[in-house]
């Protein structure tokens, strides 16, 4: 297992690194493995749904360094990340064991986790991410989504906008951070309706615009139930969304047969009736 190779590294370099997910409902997601990285390291650094969960992960480690104030409006997330990263790896090769707290699943639509593990395995140091549970797997559970039964794309809904994307309409399709859709610049935490009628237009070359959308909040504290609003595709732009909320389209047409790839199986399979050995 991964994990003990932080615990007894053989590493020329003695910093290490593990990014471990806090899981998205306070206290009741967090892993015994994660949970025993955020104890045993020398510091951590938490980047948290927000204050009361910070103030949760404070009675386990009471230096807990938040990554919060590193946030401004009007100055680019991706800076904000980069800062992160650095910050991370000056404790890292200063010889530290480190710990980076991060809500849901820390490589779940997470840059920074993955970028600092990246630079940390670069420089020869151990590094090592901890999965936790995502708003995605709060989202199956709550909705009563298999993924596996009719397919289930996920997209950054700026994504959606930036880029020629192919969505398929016969499976579910998942949108994240559409509360700040359409922001080139990386600089806000809010867009407006504007900007969600735009995604509303890309996403109508693919459903009607009377089709359900479930717009999707999971509980972050435990007396909270999940929030499940649904509406129709055209009232999207129309309604308050906060950018904790993600979307689901259901699918829009049923399943289609593929007649061509049925019959090279059927042939296949009167050949393995006949007993007659198929080569490839
Ligand atoms: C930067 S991503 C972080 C995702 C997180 N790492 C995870 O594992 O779920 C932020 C996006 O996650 C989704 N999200 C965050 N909190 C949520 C919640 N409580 N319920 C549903 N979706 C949430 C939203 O789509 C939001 O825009």
């Amino acid at each position: 297992m991964q994990t003990s190779s932080l615990t007894a590294s053989n590493s020329t370099c003695h910093g290490s690194l593990a990014c471990v997910g806090f899981g998205m409902t306070l206290g009741s997601h967090l892993t015994p493995l994660a949970r025993s990285h955020i104890e045993r390291a020398d510091v951590v650094f938490a980047a948290l749904s927000d204050g009361i969960v910070e103030k949760w992960l404070q009675r386990l480690r009471p230096d807990v360094r938040s990554l919060q104030p590193y946030y401004r409006e009007g100055k680019s997330r991706l800076k904000t990340y980069r800062e992160w990263v650095a910050l991370i790896m000056t404790e890292v090769r200063a010889g530290k064991r480190v710990c980076g707290v991060f809500y849901g699943h820390p490589g779940i639509f997470a840059w920074s986790p993955h970028k600092a593990i990246e630079v940390a395995r670069a420089e020869g140091f151990e590094a090592y991410m901890e999965p936790g549970i995502s708003a995605e797997d709060c989202l199956y559970a709550d909705l009563g989504i298999d993924p596996g039964r009719l397919g289930c794309q996920h997209f950054e809904a700026s994504q959606l906008l930036f880029y020629e994307r192919r969505i398929d309409n016969a499976g579910y399709l998942v949108l994240w951070q559409v509360g700040l859709v359409g922001d080139w610049s990386l600089t806000r935490f809010q867009t407006g309706s504007a900007y969600r009628q735009v995604l509303v237009d890309r996403l109508s070359q693919d459903y009607p615009p009377d089709h359900e959308v479930i717009v999707y909040r999971g509980a972050t504290l435990p007396i909270e139930k999940p929030r499940i609003r649904r509406v129709a595709l055209r009232d999207l732009p129309n309604i308050p969304l906060t950018t904790e909320e993600t979307v689901v389209l259901p699918p829009a047409q049923p399943l289609k047969l593929n007649l061509a790839m049925k019959e090279r199986l059927d042939a296949l399979d009167a050949l393995e009736k006949a007993g007659k050995a198929v080569q490839v």
